[in-house]
């Protein structure tokens, strides 16, 4: 199966933007959906988006995790039965899913990088509805691949990084935690991923972690984009516990990747190279 033209819904979010990017240099039709006009919880919608569809690549998420905790009705519905209702209408139009998920579906607890078989436990509410998002689609009986990413960053979007440089601007000394471990992974790099999955021929079905190579704590990641910026800004360890936050989050948010290495047949960047990529693109 290869695809000559792509919808992707939430396509004007940080990862969505990057997706259209990638797919419209790759010769795709592209067609973006995206709020206030296109609303995934919206079935009729959603029904008229995927007929007009060869595939279709989910983005649309109620992404603020700390706010999630007090509206789990919204994070439910956008992140939850909105996708579990997408899958129905695909599975009735044999149009196949891509859909974006996350590490949050995990509680962090282990002390390996979480390969794609091990056990969920959503510690957030956001990690529950994007769980729960996961587990009706698969239930909806349609072709679907889930992509789950983690501590991405991008050109169209407000991330960690773009948050700590910001703050090193009025600060001389910054705390940043250094028991949070994963690698930080450049939306444009999932984006070549996630079309050259929908270019291999047939359709990658199934659940696949993508990240960059290799981990680094948030403390770590700081101190790596500090030196790369020329930023003078001390920065000094300290714990998750420190901070006092809505919502729970993993600590060890590593993934292992061979699923998605095997059938690609490479291995993404070094978390490193591809911030340093990133940052000679702004
Ligand atoms: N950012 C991360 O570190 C991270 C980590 C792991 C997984 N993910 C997952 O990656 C995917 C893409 O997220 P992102 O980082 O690109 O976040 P994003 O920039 O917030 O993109 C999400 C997009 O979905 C849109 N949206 C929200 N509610 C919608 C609705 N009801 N109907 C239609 N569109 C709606 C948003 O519009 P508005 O901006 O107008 O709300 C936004 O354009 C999501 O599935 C997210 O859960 C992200």
């Amino acid at each position: 199966m290869s695809f000559t033209a792509i919808t992707i819904l939430g396509g004007r979010g940080m990862l969505g933007s990057d997706l259209a990017a990638v797919a419209a240099g790759r010769g795709l039709s592209v067609r973006v959906y995206d709020l206030p006009e296109f609303d995934v919880t919206d079935e009729a919608q959603v029904e008229e988006v995927v007929s007009q569809s060869e595939v279709v690549i989910n983005c649309a998420a109620y992404t603020n995790v700390e706010k999630a905790e007090s509206h789990v009705e919204l994070a439910n519905q956008v992140n939850g039965y909105a996708v579990g209702r997408l899958g129905l209408i695909a599975s009735g139009l044999n149009v196949p899913v891509v859909h974006i998920s996350t590490d949050f579906v995990f509680d962090g607890a282990t002390h390996a990088p979480y390969r794609e078989t091990d056990a969920t436990n959503p510690l957030s509410v956001y990690g529950g509805s994007k769980l729960l998002g996961e587990t009706l689609l698969v239930e909806s009986g349609c072709d679907h691949c889930i992509v789950r990413i983690q501590w991405t960053y991008g050109r169209h979007g407000t991330h960690f990084i773009s948050k700590i440089t910001e703050a090193a601007k009025t600060r001389d000394v910054l705390t940043v935690v250094d028991d949070q471990v994963g690698s930080p992974t450049h939306t444009a790099e999932i984006a070549k991923v996630v079309i050259d999955l929908l270019e291999m021929g047939s359709f990658p079905a199934g659940i696949y972690h993508c990240a960059a190579s290799g981990y680094a704590s948030r403390y770590e990641m700081t101190r790596y984009l500090f030196e790369q910026l020329g930023i003078a800004t001390k920065v000094q360890p300290c714990k998750t516990s420190d901070f006092k936050t809505a919502a729970r989050r993993p600590l060890n948010s590593r993934f292992d990747c061979t699923k998605l290495q095997t059938l690609l047949g490479r291995a993404m960047l070094s978390w490193q190279d591809m911030l340093k990529n990133y940052l000679e693109t702004l």
